[in-house]
């Protein structure tokens, strides 16, 4: 697995210059119209004096932070607004290497490419260890794996790529394993609002020095491309992190912020239940096609992906121009996200043909 290259960008490219009609699931780009009120306020923003074309503070709209942290329960100096949650999670690891405190990273298998590669960068290594068959954590795996030279942990929930949701149990747990070998604990809950099953907490209502949490905006208003994130951080890391923040990037765009903000004042919960259900639809179909071809195949309890596997096909990074050359669906391969998957496909549900597409590959493995 080349960590650091995440594949991401070849595969939609490959599915863009694809002769046929491809039905692209590769990314987890939402499909879905975002809040009306974020419209409206990048509409708004353009009429602004040429004063709020300037650098915002550099941690963020003050606005923004304060509706932040009175939803999340938490102080607002605990709060940096970053480039989308994968700054917060590049500022909550390189914290936890510059601490001196181990060089290792824990990442949990099947991993989100981009955190290897990020731990590669600034140049800590990588141990990785396997979550539960269902995708679930291993608390017992985790505890074996951690050492003195162990900096970081990072979990995701809801998780990319396996819809796992994890008990705050466990993540306690793991917190305190953490807790115990100077560790920090990054926990990414960028899905927080694709929680299906109705289990999940977040890890910011666990009271430790040594735990991290990081999100943002795009998956919850379907904004990937606004680039509005935050990471939410105990007094003793997130002054190193504000400063990191501040010198790599000076500041986030003002007007993202701004829309970011006028959405979280404006939008009624019915915005994200409503998502909740398309998902929770398009999951149905799915699988239910799924099934008619006799594939494998994860139900997610979070996040918009599926995993499926079809005798005889493994998630190869070929396989998967293969389905786009001749069966006309785009995937993403599950080597990608390391070993434990490797035999498996992933498929973002962020597109209204997901019958069609499941219909497609059942007809292109019943041919072969
Ligand atoms: C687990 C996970 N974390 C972070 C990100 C990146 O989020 P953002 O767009 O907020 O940087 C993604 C995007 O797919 C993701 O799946």
């Amino acid at each position: 697995m080349d960590y650091e290259a995440p594949q991401f960008f070849h595969v939609m490219r490959y599915a863009t210059e694809a002769e046929g009609d491809v039905i692209d699931m590769v990314s987890g780009d939402p499909d879905w119209d975002p809040p009306s009120a974020l419209r409206d306020g990048l509409r708004e923003f353009a009429d602004f004096e040429p004063k709020q074309f300037q650098y915002p503070p550099s941690e963020g709209l003050d606005r923004l932070r304060e509706l932040i942290a009175d939803d999340q329960g938490i102080d607002q100096s605990q709060l940096v607004i970053t480039h989308g949650a994968g700054e917060a999670n590049y500022l909550a690891m390189a914290r936890a290497f510059e601490r001196d405190a181990g060089d290792e990273a824990v990442l949990l298998d099947p991993v989100y490419p981009y955190y290897p590669a990020k731990i590669n960068m600034i140049g800590g290594t990588v141990r990785t260890v396997q979550t539960a068959p269902d995708g679930d954590l291993d608390v017992d795996v985790i505890a074996e794996a951690v050492s003195t030279d162990t900096a970081v942990i990072v979990l995701n929930t809801p998780n990319n790529p396996t819809g796992a949701v994890y008990r705050i149990d466990d993540i306690r747990a793991v917190v305190e394993i953490a807790e115990d070998h100077d560790a920090l604990v990054v926990v990414d809950e960028v899905y927080d609002k694709f929680d299906l099953s109705g289990r999940f907490t977040s890890a910011q209502t666990i009271d430790s020095d040594h735990c991290i949490v990081t999100s943002g905006f795009s998956k919850s208003m379907a904004i990937t491309g606004l680039r509005i994130g935050y990471a939410i951080a105990p007094a003793a890391h997130i002054g190193a992190m504000k400063a990191r923040h501040m010198i790599t990037t000076v500041a986030g765009s003002r007007p993202g912020q701004y829309a970011v903000l006028r959405a979280l004042e404006e939008t009624p919960p019915s915005y994200y239940s409503t998502t909740r259900s398309l998902i929770a639809e398009r999951i149905e179909a799915f699988t239910t096609a799924l099934d008619g071809v006799g594939a494998a195949y994860t139900t997610p309890h979070g996040a918009f992906y599926v995993l499926a596997r079809f005798d005889g096909f493994p998630g190869t990074l070929e396989n998967i121009e293969r389905l786009i050359d001749e069966a006309g669906v785009a995937g993403m391969p599950g080597d990608a996200f390391g070993a434990g998957r490797a035999d498996w496909l992933r498929f973002a549900l962020v597109t209204d043909r997901t019958t069609e597409a499941a219909d497609r590959l059942g007809a292109y493995f019943q041919a072969r």
